[in-house]
């Protein structure tokens, strides 16, 4: 039994594989420490996306080797992307690290920490799990040999096993991606997109929701290309197994699904229908080209499914979504926007921007700037490109936007969309709608409630690169965002004088809003409860709860 430190980078993915490996490696006995001077274990489970995330990684390894030269006995391990991008090369240079992990073999970690605690220094096969190129090998509908399904059915219903908050929870849908953006290690780093047996998925919502959880979100790096065709893959016990996505060709307009296989949409509809004590369904993240009229149904029937569509379009130019490979036009991205909001009225739409992307001219910006005051984003997280090892750009492109001009775009971008914000927001104001309380600040009567926004803290994972919910996504949404919004300040409101108490969460389709209560209301982070909006605000609204 150890004591263990692990510190999460990156998206949500990598928060839902912490939890998991937390579970796993608590079931085994041992116990997680907040402190990683005092860790027997430290893990970091890392991300490559971006440049900036990684070196945080690197200096946190300095850190830990300081550590190992002064004698102390600690096993470091790099878990996640990184471990997969790097390969065993990080071992040689960081000979401090002991382990390393890809994120498509968690399953295989305790074996390595056991190895590590057994060995002075085992040979390398022992202290490294990685999936290299294994996973784009197989070319049949089975994910052959998926152990790493066995994390996910293992994990804890236990609600202390979850950081943060205990009445929200990540559900894994799919792994991995087929879309090779030019930009992006995510299809190098987690490998083709498998696909979990629905009954699996349905299963650990029920038991997520007996455990108290209140809001749950799908998670997939194309959330909308779940698909699942029963009766091909089944594991030694006859039990429906993960499987390979089918491919892009699936989602052309007429490859209708026949009888044998789960949707994204049908899905959607047998969690909300089958788990009906679920109060709020949720997905991340979407892939604009192929979401279908199906889910757009399901969004508009089914009330407890949130009608909150996070699709990125990347950039307002044509020329740059064709060198980033994204496979959409600007004008195919409104007509879905357009159907959204057609068969859904009520939803709301946010995204992802890169600025500076190879050979990305004052007039593709500009276009990208335009996008963004036309269509209502209610946020966009907004990245200045960052060459990655192992994507087709680096070997294609030249990065030839000097990082200063980036910065200057990134900062443009977020002026424009704090303006959007505050339309999207003003569009609310005079409604009645639903909010799941995350925050509960009690505030004597008179006193403030502190927002702040930034302009290009150049946080990288750290609120502030977007507006609004401005963390690497709204993640667990405001949550993240708004701790940060209390600690850094340039403006402050007033709460409502009469009242004592001042709630933050989110709505329905993840508005971010800041409400006063009275004491009586059943006021605690997890509890729904209903707000009047009267005030629109770039970063969120602002209201009061209304007991009806
Ligand atoms: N540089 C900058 N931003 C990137 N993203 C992904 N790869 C890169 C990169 N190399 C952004 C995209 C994606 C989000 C998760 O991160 O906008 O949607
Ligand atoms: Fe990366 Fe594109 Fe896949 Fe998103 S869709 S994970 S940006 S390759």
């Amino acid at each position: 039994m150890a004591s263990v430190f692990l510190e999460t980078f990156g998206c949500q993915m990598n928060e839902l594989d912490s939890e998991l490996v937390r579970s796993q490696l608590r079931s085994l006995g041992h116990v997680f420490t907040d402190d990683w001077r005092v860790a027997d274990v430290v893990l970091f489970n890392t991300c490559s996306v971006r440049e900036r995330a990684e070196s945080k990684a690197y200096s946190r390894l300095g850190i830990i080797g300081q550590r190992k030269k002064r004698g102390e006995q600690v096993i470091l391990g790099v878990l996640g992307c990184m471990a997969e991008r790097d390969g065993p090369s990080l071992l040689r240079r960081y000979p401090q690290v002991d382990l390393m992990c890809g994120p498509g073999e968690l399953d295989r970690l305790p074996m390595l920490i056991d190895n590590s605690f057994r060995s002075e220094r085992g040979p390398a096969e022992e202290r490294v799990a990685l999936a290299g190129d294994r996973t784009r090998r197989s070319s049949t509908l089975a994910a052959a040999g998926d152990d790493l399904e066995l994390l996910d059915l293992g994990r804890a219903f236990d609600p202390d096993g979850r950081d943060g908050a205990p009445w929200s929870a990540y559900v894994r849908i799919t792994r991995g991606c087929n879309k090779f953006c030019t930009y992006c290690v995510v299809p190098n780093t987690r490998g083709a997109e498998v696909h979990r047996p629905p009954d699996h998925i349905v299963e650990e919502c029920r038991r997520l929701v007996d455990a108290g959880v209140v809001e749950i979100t799908l998670l997939g790096q194309t959330v909308n290309h779940y698909r699942y065709t029963h009766g091909v893959t089944v594991d030694s016990q006859g039990r429906e197994a993960p499987q390979i996505g089918p491919g892009l060709a699936a989602f052309r307009a007429n490859a209708l699904p026949d009888g044998r296989t789960t949707t994204f949409a049908m899905l959607l509809a047998r969690i909300h229908d089958e788990v009906p004590r679920l109060r709020r369904l949720r997905f991340l993240t979407s892939y604009p080209r192929d979401f279908g009229v199906d889910v757009l149904d399901v969004l508009a029937s089914r009330p407890r499914l949130c009608p909150y569509v996070h699709a990125p379009v990347q950039s307002g130019s044509d020329r740059m979504l064709k060198l980033m490979n994204r496979g959409y036009t600007i004008d195919e991205y409104r007509a879905f926007v357009d159907r959204l909001f057609e068969r859904v009225p009520d939803a709301t739409l946010a995204g992802d921007f890169i600025v500076g992307f190879p050979t990305e001219t004052e007039e593709d910006f500009e276009q990208s700037l335009a996008l963004v005051r036309e269509l209502p984003f209610k946020n966009n997280f907004i990245f200045k490109y960052s060459p990655r090892p192992g994507t087709v750009a680096i070997g294609r492109f030249e990065d030839d936007v000097p990082l200063a001009e980036k910065k200057l775009r990134n900062n443009r971008m977020l002026a424009v969309q704090s303006e959007t914000s505050r339309r999207v927001h003003r569009s609310w104001v005079g409604r009645t709608v639903e909010m799941i309380i995350e925050r509960v600040e009690a505030t004597a009567p008179g006193e403030g409630v502190e927002v702040a926004a930034e302009l290009d803290a150049d946080a990288g994972f750290e609120p502030a690169a977007g507006t609004g919910a401005g963390a690497l996504r709204s993640s667990r949404g405001a949550g993240v965002a708004l701790s940060v919004l209390g600690q850094r300040s340039t403006a402050t409101r007033r709460a409502h004088a009469a009242e004592s108490v001042v709630i933050t969460g989110r709505t329905t389709g993840d508005l971010i809003v800041s409400a006063s209560a009275s004491a009586e209301a059943d006021i605690r982070p997890g509890a729904i409860v209903r707000v009047h909006l009267e005030h629109a605000e770039p970063l969120l609204l602002r209201g009061r709860v209304v007991v009806e």
